[in-house]
């Protein structure tokens, strides 16, 4: 029997533990916990994105602002919106969106983000603390995802983890948590990104597959291993007469193929997706209780 692993049902879950923290810091009369977003231009992704953030802070009790910023607004004055974020005491933590528009260099405006409020854990200092096993902001996706194979009890120690995409936000951070020595990772991990060859050579010896590379319904039955675990990151939305809105989103995998094959699953939409937003409320509740002290 495949399991379906529930991302909405574990982040419901999170959810309510973060809101119960909440409650008891205003219960003490503490700082409630305070997250800011910059959001550049107008990407329709990326407005989906931090207005579901934005929701989804409101109902666990953390408060939250939304930085609109023109499309063609300099680097030069991004920065000093980063600097007010960096200096103001009202909010524990903020992000700025990806991605930019592309006159902006995203890796400056990640270096000059305060690491202390960097919740989106992209810095070079909370990356580097990560490596290095310290405590830092781990970046959500990945974060999310070690929660649910945590949760999910899922035996990770010596599996063959194969990660497909080798992005900053999630591939990378994710080959170096999942193969840290620790019992809830421990992995082999094999990196693999679009210069790979023979991909499938290496896909089919996934004991967990991690999907991220973008590209809709690339993984198929044939290609994973029975029982497999499969953990789809991609996000695609496709033109479909089943919904009255006219589409749906489908992920890196051909789920109902798939699905039968496997030993776990994560489906699009309610796998990963739910997890990363959980994972920024749970670090913006980490940085306030940072400045707490
Ligand atoms: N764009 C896609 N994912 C993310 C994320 O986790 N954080 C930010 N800031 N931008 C993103």
């Amino acid at each position: 029997m495949t399991v379906l692993i529930d991302g909405k049902k574990i982040a419901n879950e999170i959810k309510q533990e973060i809101a119960s923290e909440v409650e008891l810091l205003k219960e003490n009369k503490r700082k409630v916990p305070y997250l800011a977003a910059i959001l550049v231009g107008n990407n329709p992704a990326s407005k989906t994105y931090v207005m579901a953030k934005e929701k989804a802070c409101k109902s666990v009790g953390i408060k939250s602002t939304i930085i609109d910023l023109n499309e063609n607004i300099s680097q030069k004055e991004l920065l000093q919106n980063v600097e007010m974020l960096n200096q103001n005491k009202t909010h524990d933590g903020f992000i700025v969106q990806l991605p930019l528009p592309n006159h902006i260099s995203t890796q400056k405006i990640i270096e000059n983000i305060n690491p202390i409020k960097d919740v989106d854990g992209f810095h070079p200092m909370n990356i580097g603390k990560m490596v290095n096993g310290l405590p830092s902001f781990l970046p959500a996706t990945p974060k999310g995802i070690m929660e649910l194979l945590k949760r999910y009890k899922i035996s990770t120690e010596g599996k063959h983890c194969v990660i497909l995409g080798r992005s900053n936000i999630v591939g990378t951070p994710l080959s170096i948590m999942l193969s840290r020595k620790s019992p809830n990772a421990n992995c082999t991990v094999t990196l693999c990104h679009s210069k790979t060859k023979n991909i499938k050579k290496f896909i089919e010896k996934a004991d967990i597959l991690i999907a991220a590379l973008g590209i809709k319904h690339f993984i198929t039955a044939d290609m994973v291993k029975k029982n497999a675990i499969i953990i789809d990151v991609g996000i695609h939305r496709i033109k479909s007469n089943e919904k009255k809105s006219g589409y749906k989103l489908v992920g890196d995998v051909d789920f109902e193929n798939v699905y039968t094959k496997c030993s776990y699953i994560t489906p699009v939409p309610g796998g990963v997706g739910p997890m990363t937003i959980v994972s920024l409320l749970s670090n913006t509740l980490q940085a306030a209780k940072i400045n707490m002290h």
